[in-house]
């Protein structure tokens, strides 16, 4: 029989279907999901610590994440009884950096035969064919992929890092702007680039609400607290 070939999702695509048994019951893929952000992210292995400090930091940070519209859900290729031990365990016993009897109620979903780690991309043969890389999907609420970070097995995610690219991405959206280098709330923002000579010589030469550094790149206030209440939603 001829092996079948994965090619890696990618940025703008809708994110790629699929049915799966999670530690929170059955889920479908990405339609569960519709109308949320959400977090699709894998990790290599159960009962291991890199895995288990990120496991504590996301679970301590579920309730911000879904104040911004997000859901999250992990994965790794290990098995439904081995992600239930694991998660028992964190609650029951580990304390780390201040977090303890941390729960993980966001669903982790069991994938022996690496079905959706293949297809998403998550197993990269140079780092381990046996164990999913670190990977971040940021899927929108229309369930296009819209940002995707990968870590190696040795290095932990920056969940902070992870919390501002969603918001970044949903600033993005609704101000109709982009986002300059290490941008945060409250920081300036980047008005679409001149589409003509007269926008153009405007910009540079009548009075306005921009700061240009140049005709092609112009940069306006962003209210911080316009932002945050557009985007996050406290219940
Ligand atoms: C960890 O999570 O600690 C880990 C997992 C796989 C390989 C190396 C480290």
């Amino acid at each position: 029989m001829e092996e079948k070939t994965y090619t890696m999702p990618r940025i703008g695509e809708k994110a790629p279907e699929f049915k799966a048994v999670t530690t929170q019951g059955d889920i479908n893929f990405p339609s569960d999901y519709k109308g949320s952000w959400v977090i699709l992210f894998s990790h290599p292995a159960d009962f291991t610590p890199v895995c288990t400090s990120e496991f504590m930091t996301f679970a301590t940070m579920e309730k911000q994440f879904n104040e911004a519209n997000c859901k999250l859900v992990g994965l790794s290729v290990d098995g439904l009884y081995s992600h239930i031990a694991w998660l028992r365990t964190i609650k029951e016993k580990i304390e780390y950096k201040g977090m303890k009897n941390v729960e993980v109620t966001f669903p982790l979903i069991e994938d022996i035969t690496m079905e959706v780690a293949k297809t998403y991309g998550m197993l990269q043969p140079g780092e381990s064919s046996t164990k999913a890389v670190r990977a971040v999907f940021f899927i929108d609420p229309q369930g296009i992929i819209r940002t995707i970070i990968y870590y190696p097995l040795s290095l932990g995610r920056n969940f902070e890092e992870i919390y501002r690219v969603l918001i970044g991405l949903q600033t993005a959206d609704a101000f109709s702007v982009a986002l300059p280098a290490d941008w945060r709330p409250g920081d300036d923002v980047i008005v679409p680039t001149a589409g003509s000579c007269g926008v153009a010589k405007e910009r540079m030469e009548s009075k306005n609400d921009m700061t240009c550094y140049d005709w092609f790149f112009c940069t306006k206030k962003l209210d911080k607290e316009k932002v945050l209440s557009t985007v996050i939603k406290k219940k």
